[in-house]
């Protein structure tokens, strides 16, 4: 797998992939093939092998795949074999939200710290992390050994934050405010827009209803 690239579209498969045979997993499934996964997760068998191709094939043996095996060989692509340690910079709805979702943890996230500038959230408890000032987070960061960066602010501060949040250290950001970020080399940005999925939704129902007349 060493010097390959791998499509972006693999790679954005991989954590469905993931969450299917985490499931199967924690169902007592040990074997599976891909047909029976093609018709569980609606993808093709053939896409299936040809995404697992990309690293090997994962051992697929006319008996199926070793669901374990897979489940952690997949985690180890993404990454999810380390922990990572994960700051909020925003403690308003949306930043609390992703602050008191637990399933992160279970998946090796590990929320360190959420920061504000409003002093009327300072000492606020958010389930198990209290809100601090931002003149916290360049010590927190270090001490911390934060890599990871939530941000879950205004589009207009967002920019300068995470200008400084890569000086201070960290590797990555997870970027909500609706702003594109150009980061140094190196630092790696993945933006979610809730909205986009939502837009995709509204041309779903419109396609179907076309078709339909
Ligand atoms: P909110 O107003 O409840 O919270 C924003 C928080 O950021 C406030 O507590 C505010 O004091 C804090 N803040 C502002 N400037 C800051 C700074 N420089 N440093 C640290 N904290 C600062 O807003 P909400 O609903 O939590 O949304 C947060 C942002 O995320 C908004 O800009 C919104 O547009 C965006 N958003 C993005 C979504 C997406 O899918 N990408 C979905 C929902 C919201």
């Amino acid at each position: 797998m060493e010097g390959k690239e791998i499509s972006q579209a693999v790679i954005g498969r991989l954590p469905r992939y993931f969450r299917y045979l985490g499931e199967l997993r924690d169902e007592g499934v040990e074997r599976i093939s891909s047909q029976d996964l093609s018709g569980l997760m609606q993808v093709t068998a053939s896409q299936i092998r040809q995404d697992f191709n990309n690293f090997g094939g994962f051992g697929q043996q006319g008996y199926g795949y070793n669901v374990d095996y897979l489940y952690k060989e997949i985690g180890k692509i993404l990454g999810l074999d380390q922990h990572h340690h994960l700051i909020i910079i925003g403690a308003g709805n949306l930043g609390q939200a992703l602050a008191n979702y637990m399933n992160f943890e279970k998946r090796g996230f590990l929320m360190k710290g959420i920061f504000d500038v409003n002093p009327q959230l300072f000492g606020r408890k958010v389930r198990n992390l209290t809100v601090e000032p931002m003149e916290m987070v360049e010590q927190r960061i270090r001490e911390r050994e934060i890599d990871i960066a939530v941000l879950t602010i205004p589009k207009g501060s967002a920019v300068e934050i995470a200008d400084k949040l890569v000086s201070y250290g960290v590797k990555a950001i997870w970027n909500f405010a609706h702003v594109d970020l150009d980061l140094p080399e190196g630092v790696q940005v993945e933006n979610v827009h809730l909205s986009d999925s939502l837009m995709k939704l509204s041309y779903m129902i419109s396609c179907y209803e076309n078709q339909r007349g």
